[in-house]
């Protein structure tokens, strides 16, 4: 006999900032907490902005008063607008850029098309929200870094905090990677890494929210500060020294 009963599907868009796409360690950080959110039951579309045409915004503000709701700009968002207001969990995933890609930047100001400006004071600031129609819940971020410290990436998690205050979505917190290409290495410690970001994908859609333990674990130093810096550094030297 057909089952008719509805069944209903977490619908999660991923945004993935970085010009590298698939290759990249955004890209390879993301991969696990996808599968994770795929086998909890998720339908996750993942949107590469560089695949996309993504125009900058103009602030015409026509948006915000002529055309509410509406942007005049041809170009790949007017596909991905319906998309994310039937979206349930946005993820906004980057490598810091000091501070973000240009393409993933774009983005951001082409949501203001989502945003009704009605103006409230919430949490000490003035604020705006998402107008009705928009689904859309819950906000993460997913952010890597090339250099050492996690303290890099603080700006990029501030960006996608204002993002989520400001649509009056829950931000549900941010899964950080800084020295992220050492995931990459063949280590016990990075497949546990990996298998705690599927972890967390998982619990993200079954309980709704992520435990601190978990990000504190998988953005943890792969190597010393000192040796990772003395690394780089003899890299980038060997090559300034081979074109002189
Ligand atoms: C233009 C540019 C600016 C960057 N700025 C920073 C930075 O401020 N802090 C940092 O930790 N890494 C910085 N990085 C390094 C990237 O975040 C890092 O290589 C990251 O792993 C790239 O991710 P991807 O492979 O997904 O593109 C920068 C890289 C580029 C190209």
């Amino acid at each position: 006999m057909l089952d008719l009963r509805r069944k209903i599907l977490t619908k999660v868009m991923v945004i993935n900032g970085s010009p590298r796409m698939e290759k990249g360690n955004t890209a390879y950080t993301l991969n696990p907490l996808i599968e994770g959110m795929r086998k909890a039951g998720a339908e996750v579309e993942i949107v590469y902005t560089k695949k996309q045409k993504i125009l900058p915004c103009t602030g015409c503000f026509k948006c915000w008063g002529e055309t509410i709701g509406e942007c005049f700009i041809n170009d790949d968002m007017q596909k991905l607008y319906p998309k994310l207001k039937e979206t349930d969990i946005l993820v906004m995933a980057t490598p810091v850029y000091i501070q973000l890609p240009g393409l993933l930047q774009n983005f951001f100001n082409r949501l203001c098309p989502l945003v009704e400006p009605i103006l409230e004071f919430r949490n000490g600031r003035t604020r705006v929200k998402f107008h009705d129609d928009v689904k859309t819940s819950k906000i993460l971020g997913v952010a890597v870094g090339g250099w050492w410290e996690i303290d890099n990436l603080n700006l990029v998690v501030k960006i996608i905090e204002e993002l989520s205050e400001n649509t009056s979505s829950e931000y549900v917190g941010s899964v950080l990677r800084p020295h992220a290409s050492l995931l990459k290495q063949e280590t016990e410690k990075n497949k546990e890494i990996l298998s705690t970001l599927e972890s967390i994908g998982n619990k993200l859609i079954k309980k709704g929210k992520m435990d601190a333990k978990d990000l504190e674990f998988v953005s943890q130093p792969l190597i010393g500060e000192e040796q990772y810096r003395e690394f780089l550094n003899k890299d980038y030297l060997k090559h300034k020294e081979e074109q002189k």
